[in-house]
């Protein structure tokens, strides 16, 4: 009888996990982690910054990261150790809520940054 409820209820959770994973996804302001990001300004803002940071960073006063040149004040081109943009990820303190980019995405930020932070 216990077996029977688990066979049951195993995809009525997955059919849950579905869902909502599904309706997060379309708030379109959240990081996928699983988003393929190239070391480019435009792969990195519209995969990261844009959905992941401009919520809280996007207006006037503090960090901005709704464009090239807001996102340079937080940026030392050719150096991620000395990029706030890059640490405040890398040390997992940014985002301060919503999902956190994937290792490999800020391997990417790192890249990017280092190749000289271009506007590309
Ligand atoms: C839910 C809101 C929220 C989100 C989302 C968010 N931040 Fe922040 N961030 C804050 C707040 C509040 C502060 C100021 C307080 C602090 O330093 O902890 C801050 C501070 C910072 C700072 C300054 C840290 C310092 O040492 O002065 C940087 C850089 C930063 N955030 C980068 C980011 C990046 C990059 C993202 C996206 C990956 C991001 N934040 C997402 C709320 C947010």
């Amino acid at each position: 009888m216990k077996r029977r409820i688990l066979i049951l209820s195993a995809p009525a959770t997955l059919a849950l996990i579905l869902f909502y994973a599904c309706g997060s996804s379309q708030s379109a302001s959240t990081i996928d982690p699983n988003a393929v990001v190239t070391a480019t300004y435009s792969s990195i803002s519209s995969h990261i910054l844009q959905n992941g940071c401009v919520g809280c960073h996007g207006g006037s006063g503090g960090y901005s990261f709704d464009s090239y040149s807001n996102t340079m004040k937080a940026v030392a081109a050719g150096s991620p150790s000395s990029s706030l943009l890059y640490r405040s990820i890398s040390s997992g303190s940014m985002p301060q809520s919503g999902t956190h980019p994937s290792s490999a995405q800020i391997q990417v930020i790192s890249d990017w940054i280092t190749a000289g932070a271009q506007n590309n």
